[in-house]
């Protein structure tokens, strides 16, 4: 036989060898699915039962209070704190279980399992999620400088527009994702970004004209602020997100880590002012918009919807950073300054 006839069967042989131990490799990992989604089944029924029992206790509890004597009632203080605590514990297992989607996930990704089984695949969503919004951002902020300053032309006006619309709905997909793995992003902000996918939807529908050319210098050097706050927002969250991991523990340390505070409370005093002027520009365009709506030659009705979208967004931003910055302040004076 040819030498080289030899050497590729030896190589076959070999790659049979390799075959045969990716083959047994496999039949573990399917097996340990198995025993994975049966844990998981058991785990949820487990909570769910867990659940019940709690709830009576609740009952029992309340009603065994009022009879109970002085001595008593020390146990049943102990009893209750423990039975405080277990609805969280229950949460963090959860975090870690698949879960039935929302309705508006069910509608776009169907009845798909978007739940991620561990810690580091979950920052890793999260990470991407950011990355996603500074590029996204970056190209937009590239987009509107164009349209501002360099090529006055509705075509690529609507292509902004329709790129925005884009943006906004992937967002509000990845967060609906987000929140049910566990983050605790305020229902507004997704709120905020369903809305703005209305708005652009609506910027993109309106017919070029007088009208739209008077309001469209504004938008655009709104829609350039917007990224420009975007990117610094971007900055702070992704810290945000690095040094909690870097603490090794979320949710429950970043209100005492003294480290991660400072530098969370330095970096939202840089923020707030660009995004207080952020909110008011919204309420200048809304103000401006419905100023527009009362011209006699208005005819379009793109400019009280938008005038309407900028007037909810203006209100929903302004009292959410408020709430936020309120009950960020009210956790600092309640926990202790260091660990
Ligand atoms: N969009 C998406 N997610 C947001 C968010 C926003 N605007 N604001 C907060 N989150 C997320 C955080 O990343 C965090 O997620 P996690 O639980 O997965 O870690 C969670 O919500 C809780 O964040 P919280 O501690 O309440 O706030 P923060 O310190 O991360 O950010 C602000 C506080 C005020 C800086 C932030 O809410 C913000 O930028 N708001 C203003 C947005 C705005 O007005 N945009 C328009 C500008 S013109």
């Amino acid at each position: 036989m040819a030498q080289g006839i030899t050497h590729i069967l030896e190589e076959w042989r070999s790659l049979e060898e390799e075959y045969q131990q990716l083959q047994d490799t496999h039949r573990t990992y399917l097996q340990k699915l198995d025993e994975v989604s049966t844990l998981q089944k058991k785990c949820s029924f487990s909570i769910s039962h867990q659940r019940k029992r709690l709830h009576e206790m609740t009952h029992l509890v309340k009603k065994c209070s009022k009879e109970t004597s002085e001595a008593d009632a020390r146990t049943m203080d102990e009893l209750k704190e423990k039975i405080k605590m277990l609805p969280s514990a229950f949460s963090d297992m959860e975090a870690f279980l698949p879960k039935k989607n929302g309705l508006y996930l069910n509608l776009v990704l169907g009845n798909v399992n978007v739940t991620l089984l561990s810690k580091q695949s979950k920052f890793a969503y999260k990470d991407e999620y950011e990355k996603f919004k500074l590029y996204l951002t970056v190209l937009l902020l590239l987009f509107s400088f164009i349209c501002y300053f360099f090529v006055s032309y509705r075509f690529l006006d609507a292509i902004l527009n329709f790129l925005l619309v884009w943006y906004y709905c992937t967002l509000t997909i990845r967060e609906s994702i987000l929140i049910t793995n566990g983050s605790r992003i305020k229902g507004w902000w997704v709120v905020h970004h369903y809305i703005s996918a209305f708005l652009s939807g609506v910027m993109l529908t309106w017919p070029d004209g007088k009208l739209y050319k008077t309001f469209r210098n504004q938008f655009l050097a709104y829609c350039l602020y917007q990224s420009f706050v975007q990117c610094l927002q971007c900055y702070y969250q992704s810290g945000c997100l690095y040094r909690l991991r870097a603490l090794g523990e979320r949710h429950n340390m970043d209100l005492t880590v003294e480290g991660f505070q400072s530098w969370m409370w330095k970096g939202l005093t840089f923020l707030l002012p660009f995004l207080f002027f952020g909110h008011f520009w919204q309420l200048f365009n809304s103000l401006s918009l419905f100023r527009m709506a009362q011209l006699p030659d208005c005819k379009e009705g793109q400019v009280l919807l938008c005038g309407l979208c900028f007037l909810i967004l203006f209100m929903g931003n302004f009292v959410t950073t408020v709430a936020v910055l309120r009950q960020k302040v009210k956790s600092r004076n309640q926990k202790p300054k260091s660990v």
